[in-house]
């Protein structure tokens, strides 16, 4: 898969740019990444802020797999994937790490990259590309109040060599563009079943956090779209979106 980078040294947000993008150059947008060393108003899910100082790296990727929203959100888990095996080449050999639904990567229980997903549609609503944003945390880390406790590369052992953000950048783009063939190829199967190896609380409490309610089960599985499949007191349910909370977290 090829890639065209363009890298800023300050910016808004990465999402914004390849929004505007897309929308000027929907036929040539496969594949164009934007790279800032810094964002002024980063954002992550549910439009929260995304805290964006030098020393990490913040970049989004335009894909247009030509399937429906659906299917495309599949995206989340291919990219999750290709994050883990590129953080597993250099994080210590014992460190555990797990994935949490629907798309955060977690060191010993502490968050370190946040993905987020936005779709792009024009007026016909038709979906012209998938945005794709990744926060990692190489250098800094967030300390005050967050959802979920965070650390970085850094914090966790790894060389400040190791984890410059362009080189990051570089072994991410290597397995994105591995698991996004296999994905094309091969389908979900075999990505559903790698993520559920690394599940955060998989057959455990979770709590979940819907618009406005919130609702309490077993986690029990991922259903062949990626949602999470959890047995409350009373029947089996499929969750599409929502805030995740373990027991012990
Ligand atoms: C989350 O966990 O809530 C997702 C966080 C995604 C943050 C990244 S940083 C690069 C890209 N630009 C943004 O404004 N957000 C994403």
């Amino acid at each position: 898969m090829q890639f065209s980078m363009h890298h800023f040294d300050e910016i808004d947000s990465t999402m914004n740019a390849v929004r505007d993008y897309i929308i000027n150059n929907p036929l040539k947008s496969h594949g164009y990444l934007v790279q800032a060393d810094l964002q002024t108003g980063g954002r992550g899910r549910y439009g929260r802020q995304w805290i964006s100082p030098k020393g990490n790296l913040y970049f989004s990727l335009c894909l247009t797999p030509g399937v429906n929203l659906t299917k495309a959100s599949e995206l989340s888990f291919v990219v999750c994937l290709a994050i883990g095996e590129a953080l597993q080449e250099i994080l210590p050999k014992k460190t555990k790490m797990l994935y949490k639904w629907p798309n955060d990567i977690l060191i010993d229980d502490l968050k370190i990259c946040g993905i987020l997903l936005e779709a792009n549609t024009n007026l016909k609503n038709e979906l012209q590309g998938i945005i794709i944003g990744i926060g990692l945390n190489c250098l800094h880390f967030p300390k005050s109040e967050t959802l979920v406790p965070a650390t970085s590369l850094v914090d966790r052992g790894v060389s400040a060599h190791e984890t410059d953000p362009k080189k990051m950048l570089d072994r991410i783009l290597h397995k994105i563009s591995f698991f996004y063939d296999y994905w094309q190829k091969n389908g979900f199967q075999h990505i559903r079943e790698l993520w559920l190896e690394r599940a955060k609380g998989l057959n455990e409490p979770i709590k979940i956090r819907l618009d406005q309610k919130e609702l309490t089960g077993i986690f029990r599985d991922l259903d062949a779209q990626g949602a999470l499949i959890v047995e409350t007191e009373k029947e089996t349910i499929k969750v599409t979106a929502g805030d995740v909370y373990f027991k012990s977290a």
